[in-house]
């Protein structure tokens, strides 16, 4: 199982930190875009977290179901109105397994980046096929990796300079890896947390896609529906399941 960095600690300061993007603005063209795609299918979310895209979506009318590897990340959507409405398994969405078919998974907020390396995230898209019904997609919103803003020979970019906080991004371009390293004094004590994650260019996504039995239906640069450049800093990607694969791709179920 791979490590939780979502521990309790995390879990009872999630939303506030992340609080501009629970705002409408942001939420809203998630799940507008998310609900068309689940049409009167059912929902699979990998890292469900506090149920910031999984509630509003419930609210539309989508069944929803999460996987999750922080128990306190769940408890906190546990506590949120609307929760009973929807199941969530605890285990690592790249080979849980969970009861029934979607016609739609989606993958938000760079977490497929969580998964350090490139065996996890292709398991990650064959444990998603095995999920999926014929003809159902997956989206995952991820950043394009931050490459072109590291200088040559550097391997650290600054996220966040400030009295308080200090942010560094480090990148070994050799393994895509790269550490997130955070700094925060508070109560005249320095608080510290790293966290690893695996940066994974769009093409690559595609050929995952494909070794899973699915193929590139629809890439922008955001949920508004934005064109996918070379500027563009994130995307929104979705892949269908190849209906002739169906059935014939991915691990057992
Ligand atoms: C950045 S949060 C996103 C939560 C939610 N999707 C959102 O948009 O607010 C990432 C979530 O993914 C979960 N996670 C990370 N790696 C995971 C893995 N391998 N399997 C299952 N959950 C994972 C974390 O526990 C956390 O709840």
């Amino acid at each position: 199982m791979p490590e939780n960095y979502f521990g309790e600690r995390v879990a009872e300061r999630y939303d506030e930190s992340a609080a501009e993007m629970f705002e409408p603005a942001v939420v809203d063209p998630v799940v507008d875009f998310l609900a068309d795609l689940a049409g009167q299918g059912a929902a699979l979310e990998l890292g469900i977290g506090t149920g910031r895209i999984a509630l509003p979506l419930t609210q539309r009318g989508v069944r929803v179901h999460g996987i999750d590897l922080s128990a306190a990340m769940v408890e906190r959507l546990r506590e949120k109105p609307g929760a009973a409405d929807i199941g969530v398994t605890i285990g690592d969405f790249a080979t849980t397994n969970v009861e029934g078919t979607f016609s739609l998974a989606y993958l938000v907020f760079n977490t497929i980046n969580n998964l350090t390396t490139q065996e996890g995230q292709v398991a990650c898209f064959q444990n998603v096929a095995a999920h999926l019904e014929p003809g159902g997609c997956f989206v995952i919103e991820v950043e394009i990796p931050a490459l072109q803003r590291l200088p040559p020979g550097e391997t650290v970019r600054a996220l966040t300079v400030s009295p308080t906080r200090l942010g560094f991004d480090e990148f070994d371009v050799a393994t895509q890896g790269v550490v997130s390293h955070h700094y925060w004094a508070a109560d005249g004590k320095l608080g510290v947390f790293s966290q690893p994650f695996r940066y994974v260019w769009p093409s690559e996504l595609d050929l995952m896609a494909r070794l899973a039995g699915m193929s590139l239906r629809e890439r922008w640069s955001d949920w508004n529906r934005e064109p996918f450049t070379s500027d563009s800093r994130s995307h929104v990607s979705v892949w269908e399941k190849d209906a002739e694969r169906a059935g014939t791709e991915g691990p057992e179920k």
